[in-house]
Formats: structure tokens, C-alpha cells, sequence
């Protein structure tokens, strides 16, 4: 119990005082311990304590002196009490209000600064995924084309025998369609047409003609499917890269030089390239290119390979199995019967078409051996090609 209380509590009387002039010392006390305890008011709970103790309706100090010393005293005495009281309450009402906004800001202030965000705290490592080798290998045979005039354009991996077979050339009972077993859609009985997953990219030649007047230059990555037992080298689902450039001047020259260029850029400057007679129904005619073995520099032997791991005990490239020479693509100048399914005349037109085998190539130049291991997603395999 401070003291004023005790003297607020009792009537002037009783404090000894009957004249005006002794109240100047008593307010004076008053305010003096008023000030003294307003600043020990540092948070909202003892603000409101503070407030209540003098404001307090029942039994606040300012209640008690109009109680205890104004409402008692003579007329003379009154006057001045009330007056006294009056300043008083100004001050402690003014100065309880910006007691209020002094701590409610440094409320603010601190709540600010415990919630600052510190960006300097290392934050969270989300681990993000890297891209697969093959869609990297798709990427960078796609750089390649691109920069040299062709567009990018994907089809449907369910396709029709139409697109898959016929309008490339390969009626019904054509032999070569033994080549590529192929997956046929379990359809409802009677459902037109048969739908298979294309067992090649050659399908997106004729949707692109289809859609579009020469001259046309496109690649077309995407999956294709055969039916075959896996093992190393095998897999029912692999990648390609088709490429279809289609104008009214093309040559066999614009063909072997830009495939040439490709390959160079592929696997670099010092390759050689070379192109056998091949067969397909959809080219005319067809070749098959190889490039000189990148690993042994062409030779067929360990001596010139640049690292042991290209070489076998035998002292032969393990890469080409001393061929000195690696079969890379089947590729050809479109086969005019093809312009035929198109409306494109035949008489006018050329072009030439590829298709890169993307695992094999993959498999070359990142020395992988099993082919399996590009659909096992695997991280430990995964992460050595971030
Ligand atoms: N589509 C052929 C295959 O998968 C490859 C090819 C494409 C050949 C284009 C010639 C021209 O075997």
C-alpha cells in the first residue's frame, strides 16, 4: 500500500488540512507518485492495472478524492479541492492515454522484430530431379537440328496401322512387317479402327505432310514399341528421332551433309561417316550410316582409345569390337509412293527421313551397357548423369 492511498482513504480532516493552501503539497505528492508509478507501467497488464488503480470507477484514487476529500469539505475548501482535483485528473488521464500508445507501439515494434525474417539462415534444400540421360541425349540431338532450320514436332504413341504401316509403304502383307512385332490394342469386338503403339517415329512423316505444304523440316523425338524379350540390348519400349526434310530441290548431297553434320557435332569434329545400301519401303534409296568408332578413333584397336575402360584385355575397342566402324541409323530419300498417301506431287517434290535410334546412341557415347537400366529409374544410375 503506497501512501497516497492511505491518505486518499481518509477525509481532510483527518490529514490535518482545513485551508486551501495546504492542498498545493498534497496534490503536489500526489502527482509526484503518480508520475513515478505511470513509468513503471511497461506492458499492457500493468498498464491496465496502473489505469484502474487511479481511474477506477469504485475505488480509484480520483474516485476516493472526490469521496473522501472534495464531497466532504466546506464550501471555501470544495472550490479548491476541485480545482486541484480537476487538473489532476487532465494530467492523470492524458498521461495514462499515452502510456497506452507508448506501449501499445513498442507492442508492435517487438512483435515486428521476433517475426523479421532472417534471410540470411540457410532456408530449406528441396532436392529437385534432374532430367532423365535420355531425355538429355534427346536434348542435345534436338540443339543440334534445331540450329540448323529444323522444328520440333511429337505424335500420338497409339497409332493406326495407317499411319504406323500403310501410307509409309508397307501394305498389309508386306514382309518387313515381321520386322518390328508389334503391340495391337485389345479393342472391343468390332471397334474401327485397330489401334497398335507405333513401333516406330516414321508414323509423325505422313501426319506432318498431312498437315503441312513443303518445304518441311521436323524431327519428331518420342517412345515407339516392339515386341521384344529384354536383355541388354533389347527393351519393348525405346526412343527415337525421326527427321523428315521435304522441298523442291532436295539432293542426296543435302542429305549425306546433313546427316554428316549431325554426327560430327554429336560426337565430334574428327569422325568419319559412311553410308551402306540398306532397305526400307518408306525410302529409295535407303542407307544405313555408320560413324567411324569415336572410342578408338577408327582403328579397331585399344592403342589409340582414351581410356582403359574403352578397351578390352584383348587390345581390340571394346566400343566397335574392332570394327572401327559403329552402325548408327537407317535413314533414305523419301520414297515417292510415300508423296502419293500425302497429296504431294511426287514429280516435284524431294526429301530425305532418318531415324535415330536414341538408347543405342546413348548407350555409345555415356558407356552404358545394359539398356534395362534406362527404365529402371534407379538413382544410383540416375544421379551420375545429374
Ligand atoms: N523407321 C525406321 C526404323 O525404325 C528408321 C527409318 C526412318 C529409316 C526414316 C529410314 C527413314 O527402323
Amino acid at each position: 500500500m503506497t501512501e497516497h492511498e492511505n491518505k486518499t482513504a481518509k477525509l481532510l480532516v483527518h490529514l490535518g488540512i482545513t485551508r486551501p493552501e495546504e492542498l498545493t503539497a498534497l496534490f503536489a505528492d500526489l502527482r509526484g507518485r503518480f508520475d513515478a508509478d505511470c513509468a513503471c507501467a511497461q506492458d499492457e497488464t500493468s498498464w491496465k492495472q496502473f489505469r484502474d488503480a487511479w481511474l477506477g470507477r469504485k475505488s480509484g484514487v480520483l474516485t476516493q478524492i472526490t469521496d473522501n476529500w472534495l464531497k466532504p469539505a466546506g464550501a471555501e475548501l470544495k472550490r479548491a479541492v476541485g480545482a486541484a482535483l480537476n487538473e489532476l485528473r487532465a494530467h492523470v488521464e492524458s498521461r495514462i492515454e499515452a502510456r497506452r500508445l507508448a506501449i501499445e507501439s513498442g507492442s508492435e515494434e517487438s512483435a515486428l522484430a521476433r517475426e523479421r525474417v532472417d534471410l540470411s539462415l540457410p532456408g530449406v534444400i528441396r532436392p529437385i530431379g534432374s532430367h532423365h540421360l535420355i531425355r538429355q541425349v534427346f536434348q542435345e540431338i534436338e540443339d543440334i537440328f534445331f540450329s540448323i532450320g529444323f522444328s520440333i514436332v511429337e505424335g500420338p504413341e497409339i497409332e493406326t496401322p495407317y499411319y504406323n504401316f500403310e501410307a509409309l509403304n508397307i501394305p498389309e502383307f508386306h514382309p518387313v512387317r515381321d520386322d518390328m512385332d508389334t503391340f495391337y490394342l485389345e479393342l472391343p469386338k468390332g471397334a474401327k479402327p485397330p489401334l497398335l503403339l507405333r513401333t516406330h517415329t516414321s508414323p509423325m512423316q505422313i501426319r506432318t505432310m498431312e498437315k503441312q505444304k513443303p518445304p518441311v523440316r521436323v524431327i519428331v523425338p518420342g517412345k515407339v514399341y516392339r515386341r521384344d524379350n529384354p536383355d541388354a540390348t533389347h527393351s519393348f519400349a525405346f526412343h527415337q528421332i525421326e527427321g523428315l526434310a521435304v522441298d523442291t530441290d532436295i539432293t542426296f548431297c543435302d542429305f549425306t551433309g546433313t546427316i554428316e553434320y549431325f554426327v560430327k557435332q554429336f560426337f565430334g569434329p574428327s569422325v568419319k561417316t559412311r553410308f551402306r545400301p540398306s532397305y526400307f519401303p518408306f525410302t529409295e534409296p535407303s542407307v544405313e550410316f555408320d560413324v567411324s568408332c569415336p572410342f578408338c578413333g577408327g582403328t579397331g584397336t585399344s592403342t589409340a582409345s582414351r581410356s582403359p575402360m574403352e578397351t578390352s584385355a584383348s587390345g581390340t575397342c571394346s566400343k566397335c569390337k574392332g570394327a572401327a566402324w559403329i552402325e548408327l541409323f537407317g535413314a533414305g530419300m523419301v520414297d515417292p509412293a510415300v508423296y502419293g498417301f500425302v497429296n504431294y506431287d511426287a514429280k516435284k517434290v524431294s526429301g530425305f527421313a532418318f531415324g535415330i535410334g536414341i538408347d543405342r546412341l546413348a548407350m555409345l557415347k555415356y558407356g552404358i551397357d545394359d539398356i534395362q537400366v534406362f527404365f529402371q529409374n534407379d538413382v544410383r544410375f540416375l544421379r551420375q548423369f545429374p
